[in-house]
């Protein structure tokens, strides 16, 4: 909508783990060559944690359009399930052939199966779970069976496990102290520091433009969108598309603090600001009318 206005060719704070919108912050740029090089030389299991938001999803879609056609990989996203049906999903990426009904220890034997043959051809073979933090004790263990599998010299699977700080606490439990004893490489993911943030602001709007964009964030603006964001790219995303939105309808290049204070006032739900009654003189409602965005 506000695109062409600000010379860009697509909106530049989707949020969407879009690869090619990947901005390398110091800890994104470690974390990723960390899972990289844990998948590359099978080194076995690495454990990623971050907030909602904080870029684990992202990182991962970067990592797998990194290892390109070199490794199979099974992305499981979806965690409410029993550990039976992880190992459905797991085998299902794999596109291992099951019959319609198939127990556990068939499911088991037909993935390790699989692991063992790409491993003789050479292929490496990486479960990425995200969402890890839905995950329960008993379906860690069930991972965990498939994670003893190794050569004299590599482990066979190679294990990615991303999901919110609680996920911790699950693995703490002295059930998976053998899981845990195998992460080579554990990373929490913080949100940005003030710097990052802008230049990750500064990232997206060049890599969305056409040539260059024609929009300018002043400095108090920048320090305002950390005070809401606190520095976490989802939230960091949300006010920038919205203060877009609002510098475009008054025909403005200059993204100012008054366009970010507008922007985060306008940004529903709003749970941290005040509370918004609509009806209590029509003020809010009228206004959002005459916007004609938000309702
Ligand atoms: N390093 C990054 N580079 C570019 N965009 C990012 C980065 N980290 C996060 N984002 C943006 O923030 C949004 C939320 O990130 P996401 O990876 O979904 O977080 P999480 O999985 O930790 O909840 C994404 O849709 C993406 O647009
Ligand atoms: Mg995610």
């Amino acid at each position: 909508m506000y695109e062409n206005f600000y010379n860009l060719a697509v909106s530049p704070f989707q949020n969407t783990p879009n690869p090619r919108f990947f901005f390398e912050t110091e800890q994104h740029k470690e974390a990723l060559a960390k899972l990289e090089y844990t998948v590359r030389n099978r080194r076995g299991f690495a454990l990623i944690t971050g907030e909602i938001g904080s870029g684990k999803t992202t990182l991962i879609r970067t990592l797998i359009r990194r290892l390109g056609g070199d490794a199979r990989i099974a992305l499981i996203n979806n965690t409410r399930v029993s550990s039976h049906q992880l190992l459905k999903l797991i085998a299902i990426e794999f596109k291992i052939e099951l019959p319609g009904v198939v127990d556990k220890a068939t499911l088991l034997t037909s993935i390790r199966r699989f692991i063992e043959h790409q491993h003789s051809v050479g292929r490496t073979v990486v479960v990425i779970i995200d969402e890890g933090q839905c995950l329960n004790i008993d379906e860690f263990e069930e991972i965990r069976l498939l994670t003893n599998l190794e050569s004299e010299t590599d482990k066979l699977l190679q294990l990615l496990i991303l999901g919110q700080p609680e996920l911790r606490d699950t693995l703490r439990h002295p059930r998976l102290a053998p899981l845990i004893q195998r992460i080579v490489m554990y990373t929490h993911l913080m949100p940005m520091d003030f710097d990052s943030m802008t230049r990750y602001i500064a990232f997206r709007l060049v890599r969305a433009s056409k040539d260059r964009p024609n929009v300018d964030f002043s400095r108090e603006a920048l320090e305002l969108i950390y005070e809401y964001s606190k520095g976490v790219p989802r939230v960091t995303n949300l006010v920038c598309d919205n203060a877009l939105l609002v510098g475009y309808s008054s025909e403005s290049h200059l993204i100012d603090s008054a366009v970010i204070r507008r922007a985060i006032s306008q940004m529903l739900p709003n749970f941290d600001g005040p509370t918004t009654d609509i009806f209590s003189d029509g003020a809010g409602l009228g206004q959002e009318i005459e916007d004609g965005r938000r309702l």
